[in-house]
């Protein structure tokens, strides 16, 4: 039997084929992000089906696929996608990093208030997060917003063209601040606030649940036989079921476009000073979250788009001063979400003299980079949250310099998965999960670590020096700008 697993980011569609023998095969397919306006990011919901269809059938090119027996999903959340009566996307999707919402977002955290907001969904509103993308849509775009008759999530999309269910799961939901989190419902208050009515919104499920079957058509487009689809969960609740992110106090770092810290929690906790999110985990339980708009595309950036360079380890080679460097680098391309809530910072270097090199600013953005994730992990264990160490996965840890940095500006043990499927990965055991009742807990059990890195006490002091001043920087240049 075969599960397949898709997680769908914002650069490319992941999928994963479970066999009964572990993972068989992994298939990467890309789409492009348009950012149309100063702050603005859009996908094309349409890319997003044609290459996880086009992904699909590469990934079951080897095998009997009528062997596959389910199907579940990851994805970017809180992105804003709505149909109209005869199913045709609206607009093009604005996605969790698009910025344009800060005026709406400001108004529901002083009008509607934050406590008010906590108490109704566990949170508070950020910029990225989907009811005041509905409220700018509303302020904004009034013709789009009187034609919707159903809204979304990314992931969901590829859901509904596969199934025709309306649905999503309660942990990629409760980015959308309309889920009511601690008692896994829409918030009807909420709804009231953004103008939305219940028949407009998905049908809630939990992550591991069968919502349906792939409608005939493409199944037999696909080779299929009966396939059930799994209700799924947001790319970060998906992740940790990959990681092993599952009982209370579990961490997991994502280090991808986006860089997440995720602690699994037994019981819904809502935090009152509000830099930290409080969703479902797609595991029945709750977890808390810190999410950095910019981490691995900070690198990609400074590499790539900056000095123009694509062999990323040339830029370290030999590096042995940790904690001596006197270049700073505030991470802040795309404003920032976790702990600043801020979508009109942007980022900067500071500290440069005659004698810094490419290297030392090279390195200052892996720095900026830890030391943004500290500020976050410093609120989680101000929770009362014990963290001493965690797992970490994504694309930036290819880099093992930056492994060093973080283990040491955090000061916690960092363990790497051999698989780093993360979320593609959860899914497929969220899909074999739904269709067999396997407990993923156990392949979370086997999950192999490949590399382990331990804080040094030199280095760590070197950067708790750094840390603090890295710490003044963010509110000079805030009152610097405003
Ligand atoms: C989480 C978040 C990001 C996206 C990236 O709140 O906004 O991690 O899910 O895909």
């Amino acid at each position: 039997m075969y599960y397949i697993g898709v997680d769908l980011g914002t650069s490319s569609v992941k999928l994963l084929l479970l066999g009964d023998e572990g993972i068989c095969n992994i298939v990467s397919r890309e789409y492009t992000v348009s950012y149309p306006k100063y702050g603005w990011s859009e996908q094309n919901p349409e890319d997003w089906w044609r290459e996880t269809v086009e992904g699909i059938k590469l990934l079951t090119a080897d095998i009997d696929r009528t062997l596959v027996k389910g199907i579940s999903f990851g994805g970017q959340m809180h992105g804003l996608v709505i149909l109209d009566s005869n199913d045709n996307v609206i607009r093009p999707a604005i996605l969790w990093n698009d910025t344009r919402t800060q005026q709406e977002t400001d108004y529901l955290n002083n009008s509607i208030g934050k406590k008010g907001l906590v108490d109704l969904t566990g949170n508070i509103a950020f910029a990225g997060f989907t009811a005041p993308k509905i409220i700018w849509l509303r302020n904004n775009e009034p013709d789009n917003f009187r034609k919707i008759s159903k809204i979304m999530l990314p992931k969901d999309y590829i859901i509904y063209r596969l199934t025709g269910k309306h649905c999503t799961d309660v942990s990629d939901a409760s980015g959308t601040l309309l889920l009511d989190v601690k008692n896994r419902c829409w918030s009807e208050k909420m709804l009231e606030i953004t103008g939305v009515s219940k028949e407009q919104l998905p049908e809630l499920y939990e992550s591991y649940e069968v919502v349906g079957k792939i409608k005939n058509d493409i199944a037999n487009i696909l080779g299929f036989n009966e396939v059930k689809v799994i209700a799924g969960a947001g790319d970060n609740a998906a992740g940790a079921i990959g990681t092993g992110t599952i009982n209370n106090g579990d961490c997991n770092i994502s280090l991808g476009t986006s860089g997440t810290i995720f602690v699994a929690s037994d019981r819904y906790a809502a935090d009152y000073e509000n830099a930290i999110h409080n969703f479902c985990h797609s595991t029945g339980k709750y977890h808390y979250m810190a999410c950095m708009l910019s981490a691995a595309s900070c690198n990609k950036w400074w590499l790539e788009n900056i000095i123009e360079t694509t062999d990323y380890a040339a830029e370290y080679v030999n590096y042995n001063k940790l904690g001596e460097n006197k270049v700073f680098f505030l991470p802040y391309l795309m404003g920032e979400r976790s702990p600043l809530n801020d979508s009109d910072i942007r980022g900067m270097f500071y500290g440069m003299s005659m004698s810094t090199t490419r290297q030392d600013m090279s390195v200052a953005i892996l720095e900026g980079v830890a030391f943004a994730l500290r500020q976050n992990i410093d609120i989680i264990k101000s929770m009362g949250v014990d963290i001493n160490k965690s797992k970490i996965c994504g694309g930036g840890t290819k880099n093992k310099l930056w492994l060093k940095i973080i283990a040491n500006v955090l000061n916690i043990k960092l363990e790497v998965p051999e698989n780093q499927e993360g979320a593609s990965y959860g899914a497929a055991l969220l899909a074999a999960k739904g269709c067999s009742e396997e407990d993923y807990s156990k392949a979370a059990d086997k999950l192999k670590i490949s590399y382990v890195v331990n804080p040094e006490k030199e280095i760590v002091e070197r950067y708790n020096n750094k840390y603090a001043y890295f710490m003044k920087l963010y509110p000079s240049i805030k009152s610097a700008l405003y």
